[in-house]
């Protein structure tokens, strides 16, 4: 696991747009493996700027997202549906049939799983998977549990995370206390990951990280099992370290 710190989100946001760009460059066909959270905000509007400015293109690209709140419809401004097409596919080229996300809307969640499984492993498998981090450790809504699952699944939100998420709902009633997420395997089969963590929130997660160990109580620690991992962080964040 390789870390870059640098200066601000605005520098951590620059260089996870220029990291993802390369690799879109570099094969127009890439499968992004993409994350939502305040975190990776910043990043999507540089590359807004890239598609816009210099003709970023992501006609060919395929994109599937890490996690999605169950149940939810996709028309409500707090589903990972709506966050996506609002912070980065109504701005840019990508094709609609392109684009894949857990569906909040199922009725038979298991089997929306398994075809999510499917459908990643039958498209080849993500280049490149974006991820933000929670407080308590989580990736995607793989939160810290005496056993961590490999494949992606329906699972419950800690007490923490569902707090914790209740600053962009209205009240806390409204979190759904369940979510369907790409699993550590899931993850950990993406070709190439990219974790972007700000702020200083994050920073004593950040310690727990590099503490040298792999626990379910940290489930990015799985992380460091991966071979080729980068990890931005601003100074806030690796304040810690
Ligand atoms: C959410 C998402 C995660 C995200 C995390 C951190 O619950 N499921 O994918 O990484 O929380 O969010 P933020 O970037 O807002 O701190």
């Amino acid at each position: 696991m390789e870390y870059i710190i640098c200066k601000n989100y605005e520098e951590v946001s620059l260089l996870g747009a220029a990291i993802l760009a390369k690799q879109i460059n570099k094969n127009p066909k890439s499968i992004l493996g993409l994350a939502t959270g305040s975190t990776p905000v910043g990043m999507y509007k540089k590359l807004v700027e890239m598609h816009k400015k210099s003709g970023l293109d992501f006609s060919e690209v395929k994109t599937f997202n890490l996690d999605e709140y169950y149940p939810i419809k996709k028309s409500n401004d707090q589903s990972y549906d709506y966050f996506m097409r609002d912070n980065l596919f109504s701005h840019i080229n990508i094709k609609k049939e392109n684009i894949h996300l857990p569906n909040g809307e199922s009725s038979d969640p298991d089997k929306e799983c398994a075809a999510y499984e499917k459908m990643i492993a039958d498209a080849g498998g993500v280049d490149i998977q974006v991820l933000g981090i929670g407080v308590n450790g989580h990736v995607g809504f793989n939160e810290p549990e005496n056993e961590l699952k490999l494949a992606t699944h329906l699972t419950g939100l800690t007490k923490n995370t569902i707090e914790v998420n209740s600053r962009f709902f209205k009240k806390i009633e409204d979190v759904p206390t369940k979510a369907l997420t790409m699993g550590m395997g899931t993850i950990n089969k993406a070709k190439s990951i990219l974790l972007l963590i700000t702020g200083k929130s994050k920073a004593p997660v950040v310690k727990k990280l590099f503490s040298g160990v792999v626990t379910t109580a940290v489930p990015a620690s799985f992380l460091h099992l991966h071979p080729d991992v980068t990890v931005l962080l601003d100074e806030a964040a690796a304040e810690l370290l």
